[in-house]
């Protein structure tokens, strides 16, 4: 089949699916000689319009995973937003080397549900958003080799088939509940409420936290208060240039200390041909 374009399309709130998208659509444009287009929907303008795709458009569609599954705030645009028509599609979720459990399989069904066909899938492991110690690094030069060495498979499966090829399966399942965060003593963790503070000392009110929130959270007024909805993505955390923002919330430094505990053994990107 002959695929004119590569679209990386992607939500990201601190980087690592960025950089996941734009290395598998890269490579696979490299093989299979077609232009790459971005579609990045992390800040909330770009979720306003609808994205369609044809059948000679080739969709790699890269999401972190939040508690298991895909970030829920961002999940009925995944739903609505992005529509195929017959299109091939690559879906890849992140994750911070807990699990990814079922955040892949909801991204499969809503492309499927979409009317794209997904014919190549992954979960990769990258730096937990939540801190540094976890996942140290990674994607590192050999994730990214591998990466690509994925991508040329992906891109092979397309050159030698003459129609779509059948989708692939990966494993989850799309209906399973979210996982639940526990702290340190292992009961879950409730830190929906939790919310960035900033250290006013420090902050330049250069307003990089409130133009970058892709929940248009973060008052432009007072970059201090966060009216709307924080889903704890960290993006402030880590785009400020003064290092001001911080989470204090005792819950959320609870769970951050367990997956800390926890979780430190390097885990493996899985992939689907
Ligand atoms: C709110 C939130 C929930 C997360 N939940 C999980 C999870 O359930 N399992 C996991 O392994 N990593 C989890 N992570 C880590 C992210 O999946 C990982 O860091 C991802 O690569 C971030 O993608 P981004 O840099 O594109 O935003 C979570 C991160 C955040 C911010």
């Amino acid at each position: 089949m002959k695929i004119q374009r590569i679209y990386s399309v992607y939500w990201s709130a601190t980087g690592n699916s960025r950089k996941v998208a734009r290395t598998v659509s890269d490579t696979m444009g490299e093989c299979l000689g077609c232009p790459v287009k971005e579609f990045d929907f992390t800040l909330p303008q770009a979720r306003e319009t609808i994205m369609e795709f044809s059948s000679e458009d080739l969709a790699v569609v890269v999401l972190p995973t939040y508690a298991g599954k895909l970030p829920n705030k961002i999940l009925s645009f995944v739903q609505t937003g992005i529509v195929g028509n017959g299109t091939p599609a690559i879906p890849l979720v992140t994750f911070g080397n807990r699990s990814f459990d079922n955040s892949l399989a909801e991204l499969v069904d809503s492309l499927q549900s979409n009317h794209f066909s997904p014919i190549a899938a992954g979960a990769v492991v990258c730096r937990h958003a939540f801190t540094d110690l976890l996942a140290t690094g990674r994607p590192t030069e050999q994730d990214l080799e591998v990466l690509k060495q994925f991508a040329r498979k992906a891109a092979e499966k397309i050159l030698v088939s003459s129609s779509l090829p059948a989708p692939v399966a990966v494993p989850g399942d799309s209906a399973a509940p979210y996982y639940i965060p526990k702290g340190l003593d292992g009961q879950p963790a409730n830190f929906l409420k939790a919310r960035p503070k900033t250290n006013l000392d420090h902050c330049i009110r250069c307003g990089a936290c409130a133009r970058l929130c892709p929940m248009g959270a973060i008052s432009s007024e007072d970059y201090s208060q966060v009216p709307g909805t924080c889903i704890k993505c960290q993006r402030c955390v880590r785009s400020c240039p003064q290092k001001a923002k911080h989470f204090d919330d005792p819950a959320f430094l609870s769970h951050l200390a367990m997956l800390e505990a926890n979780f430190q053994d390097s885990k493996e990107s899985s992939f689907y041909l």
